[in-house]
């Protein structure tokens, strides 16, 4: 959600701050603020609504000086957008700065307790927090820490924090401390760094020290002392992240979105050489999740979003290879409605930044319960893949952009894979995805062709469908996705049979019907399916593979085996989605009321 960055150095904090709020604005875009100490020069605190750009500018001109700052980038949970709710909050008396992420759920009976008198600024729950430490370190005379852990001890249990604290007292320390909320800490000769994502400090280090649940710590620019929820100091070494600050940067590409389109081709070919040997044997999944999965009556796919539909699609794996009956749940749903169970489940999750809450819920459920699991992430060490059993990555690099593109592809190979590894799949899966690769860079690079069916389709329409049947209405509901959540398009994607039980009457003159034509099976019906839309003025929009096209059709996937259609399949309706977002005006990598990882249930 939020994003957090601070630095405590030998250099001025303001340009290193400004930078990681760039690279995390992806977390959240509703306001941002940074706060510098400047010693001598006085408190520097900007926040400002809107953009890190603004921030940027509202920050010239204001002498900002000082090695040691700390700054946010907000998706607004409690409290609405605007300046005074933004981050960094301030004590009363100027002592204080804090930034957070997450909720602090019992925050009003806090404000209750121990807040009379005090006048609050915001309506965020953060400036409870930051006045708490106040109120403990004057009226009880606690040192920083002890008022900052006193706070901590108060939130109740069902919190979600990464704080970042500074005391003016203290100018260049910095004080952190997380819950269920990522945060990372990195170390360099020229200082230290506080993050809620590597990504954005890589320009200063690649290595970090991770802050586990329940601790605190406290960083100057030479050290790093950790404590644990009894106090008691621990250490920790910190690991190397092996990622190329390059690949954190747009390079060429005007929007990341575009750039992760066409890194999916990159990503099939890695998976596919990363996982099976010279002759196709699976390699690098240990047996013990093979052993494991096998051993389950039947699988269950948890997940959100955009990694819910790829787990729609890794089903038919599951299911066709491994001949275990697979059910795909979305989490916000699982989590307080739990389904009967199998007499033994095999969970797997499914999460490009692996810090989703609702998921999380789930896993804690399920690990309370005794039963086994799996996280497939992208994000390395991101917290389910720590508090699974078992974890695969992805392996398809960061991802910026808020609309996931190239997580999707390569969670539905992954799972491809983990299901030909358990079962047989019949097919030299290897061979089968390096022509996957192939074929995807094909189409990526006929980008003009979907910058033309877009603007044709989509230019001035309010409402679209995309529809198909079988592994197509899978990629059909994310095709919808991707479009109404950057292009705001409203789109429903449907299983093409199901539109004449009701959604049909929906269908007027001109109404953009993105058809999904890749299952030879059910073709036949699909082609009817489109006949009875084009007959009430639809505007149908054929994606077919090229051994079942027909003339007329908008636009001919190559042929790969049918199973595997849905990674080229998906692809022009991400690039449609981009050139639609586009012709609007609109910014294609930052979608109102949206951020990158969602970590507030
Ligand atoms: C849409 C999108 C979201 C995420 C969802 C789950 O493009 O990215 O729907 O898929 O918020 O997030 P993860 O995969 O990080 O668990």
């Amino acid at each position: 959600m939020c994003g957090i960055v601070g630095c405590t150095g030998n250099h001025e904090a303001l340009p290193t701050l400004l930078k990681g709020l760039e690279k995390l604005e992806y977390r959240g875009y509703d306001s941002a603020g940074v706060y510098v100490n400047g010693g001598d020069a006085g408190d520097f605190l900007v926040r400002q609504q809107g953009r890190v750009a603004l921030l940027e500018e509202a920050t010239k001109g204001k002498g900002i000086t000082g090695t040691a700052g700390i700054a946010h980038t907000r998706w607004a949970t409690h409290g609405g957008v605007s300046v005074e709710n933004a981050h960094p909050h301030c004590s009363e008396d100027g002592r204080f700065y804090l930034v957070h992420n997450g909720v602090i759920e019992n925050y009003d009976e806090l404000r209750d307790t121990y807040l009379q008198g005090v006048t609050l600024h915001s309506e965020t729950d953060t400036e409870i927090a930051v006045q708490l430490i106040d109120k403990f370190a004057k009226e009880d005379e606690l040192s920083t820490l002890d008022a900052f852990r006193k706070m901590i001890s108060l939130l109740d249990n069902n919190s979600a924090y990464g704080f970042l604290l500074m005391d003016r007292q203290t100018p260049d320390l910095l004080y952190t401390a997380k819950k269920k909320s990522p945060l990372l800490i990195g170390i360099s000769d020229d200082g230290n760094v506080v993050t809620s994502d590597a990504a954005a400090m890589l320009d200063v280090t690649q290595y970090f020290i991770e802050l586990m649940d329940g601790e605190v710590a406290v960083i100057s620019k030479t050290n790093v002392a950790l404590y644990n929820e009894t106090g008691d100091s621990v250490s920790r070494e910190p690991f190397y992240l092996d990622i190329d600050a390059s690949e954190t940067d747009k390079g060429v590409y005007p929007y990341y979105m575009l750039k992760e389109v066409d890194e999916q081709a990159i990503v099939a070919r890695t998976l596919s050489q990363y996982y099976f040997d010279d002759n196709g044997q699976v390699i690098n999944i240990d047996q013990s999740i093979i052993d494991r999965i096998k051993q389950a009556d039947r699988l269950y796919i948890v997940a959100a979003g955009t990694s819910y539909h790829a787990g729609l699609v890794g089903k038919r794996y599951f299911e066709q290879w491994t001949g275990k009956p697979t059910e795909v749940h979305i989490s916000s749903e699982f989590a307080y409605d739990q389904p009967l169970l199998s007499k033994k489940p095999f969970f797997i999750f499914l999460s490009q930044s692996g810090e989703t809450a609702d998921s999380r819920e789930v896993l804690d459920n399920v690990v309370k319960q005794g039963y086994p699991s799996l996280t497939m992430a992208n994000v390395l060490n991101s917290t389910l893949t720590r508090e699974a059993d078992f974890a695969l990555p992805l392996l398809a690099g960061p991802e910026i952009a808020v609309a996931s593109t190239k997580a999707y592809t390569a969670q539905v190979i992954v799972e491809a894979i983990l299901a030909h590894a358990i079962g047989d799949s019949g097919l030299d899966l290897k061979h089968e995805l390096a022509k996957v690769a192939v074929e995807m860079q094909v189409i990526t690079d006929q980008k003009d062709q979907f910058k033309v069916i877009a603007e044709d389709a989509l230019h001035d329409r309010h409402s679209a469908f995309y529809i198909g049947r079988g592994l197509d209405a899978a990629v059909a509901v994310e095709s919808a996705l991707k479009l109404k959540e950057i292009s705001y398009v409203q789109t429903e994607g449907f299983a093409a049979g199901e539109l004449k039980h009701g959604t049909i009457s929906l269908i007027e003159d001109g109404t953009p019907v993105f058809a999904l034509l890749t299952q030879s099976k059910t073709a036949g019906l699909v082609r009817g399916e489109i006949s009875q839309v084009a007959a009430r003025g639809a505007n149908t929009i054929v994606i077919a593979s090229q051994s079942l096209a027909k003339p007329g059709d908008a636009y001919l996937l190559p042929d790969v085996n049918e199973l595997l259609m849905p990674l080229l399949a998906v692809i022009p309706t991400q690039l449609i989605a981009y050139y639609a977002t586009l012709d609007r005006g609109l910014d294609v990598d930052r979608p109102r009321n949206l951020a990158k990882s969602v970590t507030v249930q």
